[in-house]
């Protein structure tokens, strides 16, 4: 993994006759959190050599641990003495670009045109882009599809507070928080000096010098899940068996599916949603994660069909999707995607891609092609057997009183580091109501959703399962028994509809690997399998030119 890490070379405090340059915990956490995940790290800044160092940073006041460990690491002092020219840095070089804060960014680099263009290439390369503190305020100028990079993103950096207790409000160019806000970004921001990052996509921004931590850890765990490097290593052995890769795989969903440059590989058709999820504290003692900690979070999601056609007509049998993103205090995230089948009717990976070609439909007739079907049914009698327990279930009229299964099994670890295996399922609080056929309008489904959602929230209750010691983990079509203990921990709200163009879960990847403290994958090689390919998907369409969703902004104003 490579990292490109840059610093700004102006020492001049506007007209104030006093020194700045970068905030040395801004470099020194972030550096120290970097080369011990094993990064390959370049440092650079807009006229090579040492960068200045605010004095102020290095005030008795304001030491931390890692500016201590950097007074004594001579590899890390000797590192930043000889960075290199930032015109001389190229993308393809690199995973990331990570800009250390400080004041002396808000001169050199906020607008400086070698910054814009290397910033730009990284992004429209699929790659995550990072900032801390002021220099957030680098994106300001940064255009991504015609748009400010920032904009309808969330976001955070120096707050107007914390300029304002520096004395410093009248000096800086401008406002960081204010910036960020003008050029569209959905800015957040913690209480003044709290630790505060966020992830939104492949942007990462984080709010002040104690949030530097948070923020390069938060990056960290953006490159290791592969959301934006696909990095395939990182899943270990037991997918790449037999030569199936996550490429392999993204390539036979464009195979049976098309190429349809921008969208996810699978569950195309979609639509944004976010609200919040309200825990009440019942989950503490399976998990040590604060989504289970009593109060408030918030969350985006996008409500999907399964399959890889972004314009197919809603049918109320299409298996049904939920991606969901919770953004947990210090930055830490948890994303699941789920869906409306209580077994996963495939037990490996491998099955699931032979059957995606075994049910490739036939361009003449429009239907798979009955030999091939057989063939597969032939091979796999208890997929065949799986699919009509599943299908004989009666199906929810909608997506609002759809239940969403989690489906593959996690581990969970509680304060005391005691271990539970945990399946979860969302219950919705909505009416069940039996589907009917499907009706002339092909986004019937969606157009349901926005409707509800318009006129009232859509609610669901969090029911985690809690499986014994013994259960089966490592098989997401083998269900536990039907007794075992269920903990409703608390209700998902969704209030608010978005069309995808708008949304921030277009450049979401709801890799089911991403999990918070107390959260861990089981041995299911279901979930590694996911992460790798979802990884691929999303690199294959984030860096391809956007198309219109099916369900358009106007759609989504209509239900208003
Ligand atoms: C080997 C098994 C699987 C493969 C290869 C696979 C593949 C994919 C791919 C390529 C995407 C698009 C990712 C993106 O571009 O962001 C996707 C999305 C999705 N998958 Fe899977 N999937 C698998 C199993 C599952 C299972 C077990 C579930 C449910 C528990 C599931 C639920 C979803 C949902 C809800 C989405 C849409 C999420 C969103 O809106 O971004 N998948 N899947």
């Amino acid at each position: 993994m490579k990292i490109l890490m840059v610093l700004t070379s102006h020492d001049q405090l506007g007209n104030t006759g006093r020194k700045t340059g970068f905030w040395l915990e801004e470099f020194a956490a972030p550096y120290f959190v970097f080369r011990d995940a094993g990064v390959d790290l370049t440092l650079s800044s807009p006229r090579g050599g040492q960068p200045p160092i605010d004095p102020k940073s290095d005030l008795p006041e304001n030491q931390t641990p890692a500016m201590a460990r950097f007074k004594h690491d001579s590899e890390a002092q000797k590192a930043l003495s000889q960075t290199l020219k930032l015109s001389d840095m190229k993308s393809e070089d690199f995973d990331t670009i990570f800009y250390v804060g400080g004041h002396g960014p808000m001169w050199d680099l906020v607008d400086n045109p070698d910054s814009i263009a290397l910033i730009e290439s990284f992004y429209n390369s699929g790659k995550p882009v990072a900032a801390v503190c002021h220099s957030p305020a680098v994106f300001h100028r940064v255009v991504f599809e015609g748009v400010p990079l920032v904009k309808g993103k969330r976001v955070t950096g120096f707050t107007n507070g914390e300029e304002e207790a520096v004395h410093l409000t009248k000096v800086v160019p401008f406002l960081v928080e204010d910036e960020l806000k003008r050029v569209g970004g959905l800015y957040k921001k913690a209480a003044d000096w709290e630790s505060f990052a966020i992830v939104d996509g492949r942007l990462v921004t984080g709010q002040n010098p104690a949030s530097s931590t948070a923020a390069a850890k938060a990056l960290i765990t953006l490159l290791r899940e592969g959301a934006v490097t696909g990095a395939f290593a990182y899943f270990g052995g037991s997918f790449s068996t037999d030569g199936l890769t996550p490429s392999r795989f993204a390539d036979r969903f464009e195979e049976v599916n098309g190429v349809h440059t921008g969208f996810r590989r699978n569950h195309a058709k979609g639509l944004g949603v976010s609200g919040f999820f309200e825990s009440n504290g019942n989950g503490v003692r399976l998990s040590k994660a604060t989504v289970f900690e009593a109060g408030r979070v918030q969350v985006i999601g996008r409500f999907s069909l399964d399959g890889g056609q972004p314009y197919q007509p809603d049918r109320p049998d299409t298996r049904r999707g939920l991606g969901l993103e919770f953004s947990l205090p210090h930055g830490e995230l948890w994303r699941t995607a789920m869906i409306n089948f209580p077994l996963f009717p495939v037990r490996t990976p491998e099955i699931f891609y032979e059957r995606l070609l075994a049910f490739k439909p036939d361009p003449a007739t429009g239907k798979p092609d009955p030999a091939k079907v057989k063939a597969f049914e032939e091979r796999h009698p208890e997929t065949v057997k799986l699919l009509k327990v599943i299908t004989a279930r009666p199906l929810s009229s909608g997506f609002g009183n759809t239940t969403f299964y989690g489906l593959n099994a996690f581990r969970f670890t509680d304060a005391a580091g005691k271990t539970t295996p945990v399946r979860w399922i969302l219950k919705p609080m909505q009416r069940f109501e039996a589907a009917s056929a499907a009706p002339p309008n092909k986004n019937y489904l969606f157009d349901q959703l926005i409707t509800q959602i318009h006129r009232q929230p859509l609610r669901w209750r969090l029911i985690l399962i809690v499986g014994k010691p013994d259960d089966p983990t490592s098989d997401p079509s083998i269900g536990w028994p039907a007794d075992r203990e269920q903990v409703d921990v608390g209700v998902l709200t969704l209030d608010r509809v978005e069309a995808e163009e708008f949304s921030a879960a277009r450049d979401i990847n709801f890799d089911p690997l991403t999990l918070p403290a107390g959260m861990a994958p089981s041995d299911d090689p279901v979930l590694s399998a996911r992460s790798a390919v979802y990884a691929r998907s999303f690199t294959r369409r984030a860096g391809e030119t956007k198309h219109p969703s099916a369900i358009t902004p106007a759609d989504v104003k209509k239900g208003e």
